[in-house]
């Protein structure tokens, strides 16, 4: 007797993960000038030579953060004198949270509490001293970084080399293209910025991008081109978003695969959009969570509310920590979403936040 488990095979996948969002591919298309760019800018760390701080900056789902990825990986195999280490700067914006998170990549250990950021950074500048190695440091969404007390981040890092002989190569990544413009003149100037531009995708080059990833990703003949075409056309319109191309694809994907079906049809890529109204059709389909619905909900509901009306209103219909509420803030106001402005109420000394659906 068959048993359940065979049962359960896939009718489209051959590798369902290939698809995923977080998958990070091999190879990256129409991006071998810029992870050049990159490389050649880190490559001297090789020779003991002091790396170029690079810039990367363009629209979302271009490849940047895979890019930078890939060079980190490369630069790693490629010698042994430099360490690497990559910072979602969403995620880790306080000098403490940067200077954690790379401490811990380059092997130094940190008792889990009251170690502050100064300890923190001193300590990666020694082990680095001693394994004579110059760190590599991705700052991805490095914009969160380049405005208020989180800037200095970027001048301890980058003067480092001069005020503690412990070198660091920075590779910025961000959506916002004049980044440095708003940094201060002296950290601008001990940055020496190159720049490196991901321009958006090409429909057609969406195509040729889904394709590969079909390949590997779906059954033979589960994905058609017509498909591809249609799921390329999404992330076209989204402005040449491949992460919006692949999504689609891959959620299309799992329509046909509750359906039983061993083809993706077109319905099964509309169904992913099959939600009332145009706007929150874009949304899902770039990749809002249901939490972060539930702020949009919320907001849309109720118009513009201090954040902490919101973080409320969400805990009395969900549950969560305070935390996790403002971490689905900040990545719904990152992906332009949701509006965030600091006010001062009446009467009252200290700040508040304001939200509203963009
Ligand atoms: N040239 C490419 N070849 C293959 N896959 C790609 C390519 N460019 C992007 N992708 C895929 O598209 C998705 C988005 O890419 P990535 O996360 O690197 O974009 P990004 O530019 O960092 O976007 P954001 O600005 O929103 O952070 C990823 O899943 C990645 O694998
Ligand atoms: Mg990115």
């Amino acid at each position: 007797m068959a048993g359940i488990f065979d049962n359960l095979q896939s009718g489209v996948f051959r590798d369902e993960r290939v698809l995923l969002p977080e998958y990070q591919p091999p190879q990256l298309m129409f991006r071998a000038e810029q992870v050049q760019a990159i490389a050649r800018c880190m490559q001297g760390v090789a020779r003991g030579q002091p790396p170029q701080n690079v810039f990367i900056y363009g629209p979302t789902g271009t490849g940047k953060t895979t890019a930078s990825r890939l060079v980190l990986t490369e630069l790693s195999e490629f010698t042994e004198k430099a360490v690497t280490a990559y910072v979602n700067c969403w995620e880790s914006y306080s000098r403490q949270a940067v200077f954690s998170t790379i401490a811990d990549q380059v092997g130094e250990a940190l008792p889990k509490r009251g170690v502050g950021a100064d300890e923190i950074f001193s300590r990666i500048v020694q082990r680095l001293k001693y394994d004579r190695k110059a760190c590599i440091v991705v700052l991805d969404e490095a914009d969160r970084v380049a405005t208020g007390e989180s800037a200095t981040i970027l001048y301890e890092l980058s003067r480092a080399a001069e005020n503690h002989g412990a070198s660091f190569g920075l590779i910025l990544v961000s959506n916002v293209p004049d980044l440095a413009a708003g940094l201060d003149s002296r950290i601008k100037s001990s940055l020496r910025l190159e720049k490196v531009e991901f321009k958006k995708y090409l429909p057609s080059q969406l195509k040729e991008i889904l394709a590969a990833r079909a390949k590997e990703g779906f059954l033979p003949g589960a994905a058609s081109e017509d498909i591809i075409g249609l799921c390329a056309a999404f992330g076209a319109k989204a402005g040449g978003d491949a992460r919006v191309a692949l999504e689609a694809l891959w959620k299309a994907g799992r329509n046909a695969e509750k359906r039983g079906a061993k083809r993706i049809d077109e319905s099964d890529v509309r169904a992913s959009y099959a939600v009332a109204g145009e706007w929150k059709k874009e949304q899902r389909l770039s990749g809002v969570s249901e939490p972060e619905q539930l702020v949009l909900d919320i907001l849309t509901k109720h118009g513009e509310m201090t954040s902490g009306a919101l973080y409320e209103k969400y805990m009395a219909l969900n549950g969560e920590s305070e935390r996790q509420i403002r971490n689905y803030v900040n990545s719904l106001e990152k992906r332009k979403l949701v509006l965030v402005r600091e006010a001062q109420p009446e009467g009252s000394r200290g700040k508040t936040r304001l939200v509203k659906t963009a």
